[in-house]
C-alpha cells in the first residue's frame, strides 16, 4: 500500500484516476478547490479542499505523500483557453511551482506532471490531415494558446528539478481525453462533452450547433485507456514526456456523427463559423509510448462515446 495524493481530485481525469488507486488498496488523498461529486461510491481515504496556488496549501497536501499525481489546473476546453489567457497562465504557473517545490521539502519519492498536446508547434497541426505528433516534435517552439505555453514552461520546470533537486517525476502528455463523469456544461467542457450534452438537449428530429466548419480534425482517448498507461508510466522509469492518446484521427463533423447515430435521433448539424476552434489538424504518434511502456488504447472510439453520450444523457435528464 502506497501513500498516494491526487490533486485535481475534484475533477475528471483526477477522480478516475483517485477511485482507481483507491480500489487497488493505496491510501489516496485527494486536493481539490472543488469537487463535482460526479463519482457517487467512495473513491478515496481524505478529501481535502485547498487551493494550490498557495504553497502553504501544497505542503499540507504532500504532507505524509509518496507519490503525487498532479492534475490540479485551470482549464477547459478550447472556448475556455482561448478566452482566458492572464488566469489559465498565472494559477497554473502557482500550482505547478508550489506543487513541486512542495513535493520535494516533504520529500515525495515521485510526482507526475499532467502535460498535453497543446505544447505541440501550431506550424505542425496547419491541415485537418496531419502526422502524429511525436514527443520530439515539440521545438522549436511554438505551442498553442496561454494554455500550451504554461504546459511546456513547467514541463521544463519539472526538468530543472529533475536535475537540480533529484525529483523523480513522469510527464504525460494527454491527447484529448472524454468519457463520463467529467465536465459536460458551464463552459470548461470539452469537445465530445459538448457534443453529447448538445444531442441529449436536442428534440427529435432537431438540429445541434458544431463550432467551426467541422473539418478540423483530432484523436481521442477514453478515459480507462488513460488511466491504465498514466499508471503504466507512473510505474516506468521513463522521466521524459511521453504521449498518452490515440492515433485514430477524426474530424469534428465525424465525432458528432457518431454521437448523432448512438443517441437513435434524427439531427441535422449547423456550422457556427466564428466559434473558436483550435488548431486545424492534431494526432499523436504512439510509436515512443508502444515501446516504451507497451501500452496502447484499446476501447474503440464508438464504444466510449457510447458510455460517455449515456452517462452525460442520464444527466441531462436528471436536471430536467
Ligand atoms: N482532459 C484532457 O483531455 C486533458 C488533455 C491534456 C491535459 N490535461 C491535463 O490533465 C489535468 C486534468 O485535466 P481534467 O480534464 O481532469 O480537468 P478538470 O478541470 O476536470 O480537473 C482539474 C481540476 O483542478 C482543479 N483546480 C483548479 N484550480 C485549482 C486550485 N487553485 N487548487 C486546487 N485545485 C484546482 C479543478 O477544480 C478541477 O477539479 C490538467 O492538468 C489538464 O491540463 C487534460
Amino acid at each position: 500500500m502506497e501513500r498516494i495524493l491526487v490533486t485535481g481530485g475534484g475533477g475528471f481525469i483526477g477522480s478516475h484516476m483517485a477511485r482507481y488507486l483507491y480500489q487497488q488498496g493505496n491510501f489516496v488523498r485527494v486536493a481539490d478547490i472543488k469537487f463535482d461529486d460526479y463519482i457517487q461510491e467512495e473513491y478515496c481515504n481524505e478529501k481535502l479542499q485547498l487551493d494550490l496556488r498557495k504553497l502553504e496549501n501544497c505542503l499540507e497536501a504532500t504532507r505524509g505523500i509518496d507519490k503525487v499525481y498532479n492534475f490540479a489546473a485551470n482549464m477547459g476546453g478550447i472556448g475556455f483557453i482561448t478566452s482566458v489567457f492572464a488566469d489559465v497562465m498565472h494559477d497554473n504557473v502557482l500550482i505547478n511551482t508550489y506543487m513541486l517545490e512542495a513535493s520535494v521539502q516533504n520529500k515525495v519519492k515521485r510526482f507526475l506532471f499532467s502535460s498535453s498536446a497543446c505544447v505541440y508547434p501550431n506550424f505542425k497541426q496547419i491541415k485537418p490531415e496531419v502526422e502524429g505528433l511525436k514527443e520530439e516534435d515539440v521545438y522549436p517552439a511554438d505551442p498553442n494558446e496561454a494554455y500550451g505555453w504554461e504546459k511546456l514552461f513547467t514541463e521544463e520546470m519539472v526538468k530543472a528539478y529533475q536535475i537540480d533537486r533529484g525529483l523523480d517525476a513522469r510527464i504525460p502528455r494527454y491527447h484529448n481525453i472524454y468519457g463520463p463523469e467529467g465536465t459536460y456544461r458551464g463552459g470548461k467542457e470539452k469537445a465530445p462533452a459538448a457534443l453529447c450534452r448538445k444531442v441529449a438537449e436536442a428534440s427529435n428530429p432537431g438540429t445541434i450547433e458544431i463550432w467551426g466548419d467541422g473539418k478540423a480534425t483530432r484523436s481521442y482517448c477514453y478515459i480507462d485507456d488513460c488511466i491504465r498507461g498514466t499508471v503504466a508510466l507512473m510505474e516506468s522509469d521513463y522521466g521524459k514526456p511521453l504521449n498518452i492518446g490515440s492515433d485514430r484521427l477524426v474530424s469534428v463533423d465525424d465525432l458528432a456523427d457518431i454521437i448523432i447515430k448512438i443517441s437513435g435521433k434524427k439531427i441535422t448539424k449547423t456550422h457556427n463559423l466564428s466559434a473558436p476552434e483550435g488548431v486545424r489538424g492534431r494526432n499523436a504518434d504512439l510509436t515512443l509510448v508502444k515501446k516504451v511502456l507497451g501500452w496502447e488504447p484499446h476501447i474503440s472510439l464508438e464504444e466510449g462515446l457510447e458510455k460517455d453520450y449515456r452517462w452525460i444523457n442520464m444527466m441531462v435528464e436528471k436536471e430536467r
